[in-house]
This record gives structure tokens, C-alpha cells and sequence, in this order.
């Protein structure tokens, strides 16, 4: 558990499954790392590095993620799916924009971003939180510790940049 809890994070963002809260601080705390390195000007080299772990910790949670929805037969594990490309697709855009210097890494961005993250979170991961939260979180236990070994070993990867 982290000490603090990222800006812009607040319980109202919970889904009540403290795995996934701690992944979403994570895509937070990654936001608010792009909008540290404009606000410093460390140049856009600085915030590309960060724009690429924000799209492959996306890759991460997303991939844990359905693999809840799956594993606890959620309804709307499909549509889900879907909107999870759809992000991906949005984000992975931006970033070639960026790459491509045509768009440049600006406080645009970082509410693009923010708007991104929130918006699924409060809306679409809602919806699984409900029906986890209503449907007992039995079926939960087993994924939660698979994903906890997975996330272990992500984190060897992301150890280095914090
Ligand atoms: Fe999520
Ligand atoms: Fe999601």
C-alpha cells in the first residue's frame, strides 16, 4: 500500500477490490508524472518515456482486468472487452501523434488523459464493481491471488522507474 494516495485518486474511484484500486493509483500516479514533467519542462523526452509506460501498464491492467470479468462470469465481459481496444486505440493514436511530433505533449494532453482514465473508471469499471460487489467476491479469491503473482512480476519491470 502506498503512503499517499495520487491527485486526482479518491474513493469515489473505488471499485471495492483493492488489487484494481491500486492498479488505477498506478495509472494515475503515471498521469501525474507527465503533467511533473511539463509543468518542470524536462522536454518531451522525459514525458514520451512516461506517455510509453502509461500505454503498457494500460496493456497490463486491462489484460488483469478481463481476466476478472472472465474468470467471475460478468455480463458485460464482452462490451467490456471492447471498450478496452477502443482505449487502447485512442491512447496508442496519441502516442504516435506525439512520436510523430505532430502533436506536442501539453496540458491538452494531460486532460485528454485524466478524461481517459476517469471516465472509464467512474462509469464503465462501475459497472463490474456492482455486479462483483452485489455477486460476493468468492469466485474473486483464486484470480485475485493469480493476479497479485502477475503484478509481482510487472513489477520487477517497474521497480526501476519509481
Ligand atoms: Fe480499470
Ligand atoms: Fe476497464
Amino acid at each position: 500500500m502506498r503512503k499517499e494516495d495520487p491527485a486526482g485518486w479518491s474513493d469515489d474511484y473505488s471499485v471495492g477490490i483493492p488489487e484494481i484500486d491500486e492498479q488505477h493509483k498506478t495509472l494515475f500516479e503515471l498521469v501525474n508524472k507527465i503533467h511533473d514533467a511539463i509543468s518542470a519542462h524536462q522536454g518531451s523526452a522525459a514525458s514520451r518515456e512516461v506517455m510509453d509506460q502509461l500505454v503498457e501498464y494500460t496493456r497490463v491492467h486491462f489484460a488483469l482486468e478481463q481476466n476478472l470479468m472472465h474468470t467471475g462470469n460478468f455480463p458485460g465481459y464482452k462490451e467490456h472487452c471492447v471498450l478496452h481496444t477502443n482505449l487502447i486505440d485512442e491512447v496508442v493514436s496519441m502516442q504516435e501523434k506525439i512520436n510523430s511530433g505532430k502533436v506536442a505533449i501539453s496540458f491538452e494532453l494531460l486532460h485528454f488523459l485524466r478524461n481517459w482514465l476517469s471516465k472509464h473508471i467512474l462509469v464503465e469499471d462501475k459497472q463490474y464493481a456492482r455486479y462483483f460487489n452485489t455477486h460476493g467476491h468468492d469466485q474473486f479469491s483464486n484470480w485475485a491471488r493469480r493476479s497479485d503473482e502477475a503484478m509481482k512480476k510487472q513489477r520487477k519491470k517497474w521497480w526501476k522507474f519509481w
